[in-house]
């Protein structure tokens, strides 16, 4: 079987976790490395939680590579409300990092590049963070827009409320200026917003099912969700938490889960009030040219029977 080659470029994170282990268990997906940028936490955090989570699902073969600490032109926002100080606190019993797993000493721009570049067949870029690292990649060597299949991404809202601000979701937010980038780089682009990341909801009946696999990274998986949808419940007054991030993966493993419409989607940089806002033009009004792929509807049902089967898979 062939495989997806992919990047995945991370800000580990509850939702950034269950991206990976879904990644690192489909037999459809190659994971390349893994970058991490600063966002949910600290640059410092998130590398270290990729270090712990891909540790704890035994699958330390897997490059980690330590990117961008700062957003590209604004302060770093975080979103330790959502997923504590840590970028990934659970209740229960800590994660050890694996002895003599480190972070590779190559920055994850520079891997970025040379992936894209030595690679005979162009990749994905799967960024479920601020698009810091993907943006700086692009600037730094543009050619590598041509070894770069498509970038499927989590980030933005374009028919929904935004989660940061009314007006944004919180990876376009805390870099817009990367974000734009990208939106400009001619690359095909797939976006999973919280148009559709809103439809993938996690419930109580859901984490208990999963525990029924039994095994180690399902119990994880319960362990993230259980503090994770914490901020979700209060927020939006529900008894679901959106799984935003492994969208992303689900939709390099079975597209056909997804459904979305090919349209122009520009994003806000300055605005006070509207900084990070993805404006999707649904129906081509301005006539401006489409330039990504945004994804609205989701198979619930299959999309959380593929996950808990992969999932089983793992340690
Ligand atoms: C996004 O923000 C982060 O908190 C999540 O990990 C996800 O990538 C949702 O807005
Ligand atoms: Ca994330």
């Amino acid at each position: 079987m062939i495989k997806r080659k992919i990047i995945l470029d991370c800000d580990p994170g509850h939702d950034d976790a269950v991206a990976i282990m879904l990644a690192a268990a489909s037999d459809k997906i190659e994971i390349l490395g893994i970058t991490c940028v600063a966002g949910n936490a600290t640059l410092e955090n998130t590398k270290l939680n990729a270090l712990k989570i891909c540790s704890l699902i035994g699958k330390t073969n897997i490059p980690i590579f330590a990117g961008s600490n700062k957003p590209i032109n604004v302060d770093l926002v975080t979103a330790a409300h959502v997923h504590g100080k840590s970028g990934l606190d659970i209740e229960g019993s800590l994660i050890e990092v694996a002895d003599d797993y480190t972070i590779q000493d190559l920055n994850a721009v520079d891997y970025i590049i040379q992936t894209c570049l030595e690679q005979s067949e162009p990749i994905y870029l799967c960024p479920t963070g601020p698009l810091t690292n993907i943006a700086l990649s692009i600037e730094k060597e543009p050619s590598i827009k041509n070894n770069i299949k498509k970038i499927v991404f989590m980030g933005g809202a374009g028919m929904s409320l935004g989660n940061i601000t009314p007006a944004a979701e919180f990876n376009i937010y805390v870099d817009p200026h990367a974000a734009d980038i990208v939106f400009n780089s001619g690359i095909p682009l797939v976006m999973m917003g919280l148009d559709v990341t809103h439809k993938v909801m996690v419930n109580d009946e859901i984490i208990e099912d999963f525990k029924k696999n039994g095994n180690k990274s399902s119990y994880f998986f319960a362990d993230l969700m259980n503090f994770y949808s914490k901020f979700h419940r209060k927020l939006y007054e529900t008894s679901e938490s959106p799984l935003h991030d492994p969208c992303v993966i689900a939709y390099l493993i079975d597209p056909s889960l997804f459904k979305g419409k090919f349209v122009n989607v520009v994003v806000e940089k300055d605005s006070l009030i509207t900084r990070g806002e993805t404006v999707v033009d649904w129906l081509g009004v301005t006539k401006r040219e489409a330039n990504c792929t945004v994804i609205t509807e989701v198979d619930h049902k299959s999309f959380f029977s593929l996950l808990k089967k992969e999932l089983k898979s793992l340690n």
